[in-house]
């Protein structure tokens, strides 16, 4: 084998072990996810999110909540999340396995939003926060998203929608802030957020 043949083999070997280990093993282990099935109930895990969610997240992703929320729990012997009570299990591959971007996140400014859907499950109180996270907590550094919402003046009946505010944030009488369909899809997605599901591989974290 002469230098030329000698190193062009090495480059291969480099790249193609590379390939195997970056591309190929994940897309093989990924790929191959299925549901998991309760023997006992039937029930399949995970479900995915419904329809109008998956519109929402989109918004999540175009207004940047992943740079202060994350979507992923750690073991417990990892770190304190689960402590936190933001959830009783760590979370796995397949807890992703529909989705189409993976929110895992960048930072944690915010609480971790994999199971907000189980904590809160009332529309209202995520239209408070993101019109007014300040109402919500009084010292958050999370703005507030109100290009998600309109103003607009009561026809008839007030909205169910309309967001209950009071004080400097209430609307002016006579008129209602009401979520846009942007804002109905994003908070659709996070009352979804429950991954709250028995899987086999991640069994619920004990004391
Ligand atoms: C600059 C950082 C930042 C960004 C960006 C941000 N948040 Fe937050 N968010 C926070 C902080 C900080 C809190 C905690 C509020 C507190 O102080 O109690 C919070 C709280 C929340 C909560 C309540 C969580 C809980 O369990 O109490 C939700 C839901 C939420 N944010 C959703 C969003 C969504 C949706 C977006 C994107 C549209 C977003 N946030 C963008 C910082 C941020």
């Amino acid at each position: 084998m002469n230098r030329l043949t000698g190193l062009f083999f090495c480059v291969s070997l480099l790249f193609g072990a590379s390939w195997l280990g970056l591309v190929a093993y994940p897309y093989l282990t990924f790929a191959g996810l299925r549901q998991s099935k309760d023997e006992a109930t039937g029930a399949l895990a995970p479900l995915g999110v419904p329809g109008t969610a998956t519109q929402g997240a989109r918004i999540y992703a175009a207004n940047g909540c992943l740079y202060c929320h994350s979507q992923y729990i750690r073991a417990k012997d990892e770190g304190s999340d689960i402590d936190r009570k933001w959830a009783t299990r760590r979370t796995v591959a397949r807890d992703y396995m529909f989705d189409r971007q993976v929110f895992l996140g960048v930072s944690r400014l915010g609480a971790d939003l994999t199971n907000v859907g189980v904590r809160q499950t009332d529309p209202q109180w995520f239209y408070r926060i993101l019109y007014s996270p300040q109402t919500v907590s009084p010292e958050t550094s999370m703005p507030a998203y109100r290009w998600l919402f309109v103003t607009r003046e009561i026809q008839g009946q007030p909205s169910a929608d309309a967001v209950k505010l009071e004080g400097r944030d209430a609307p002016p009488p006579g008129y209602e802030i009401v979520p846009t369909d942007e804002g109905k899809a994003l908070v659709e997605y996070l009352l979804s957020l429950k991954r709250n599901y028995p899987l086999p591989e991640a069994p619920e974290a004990t004391e």
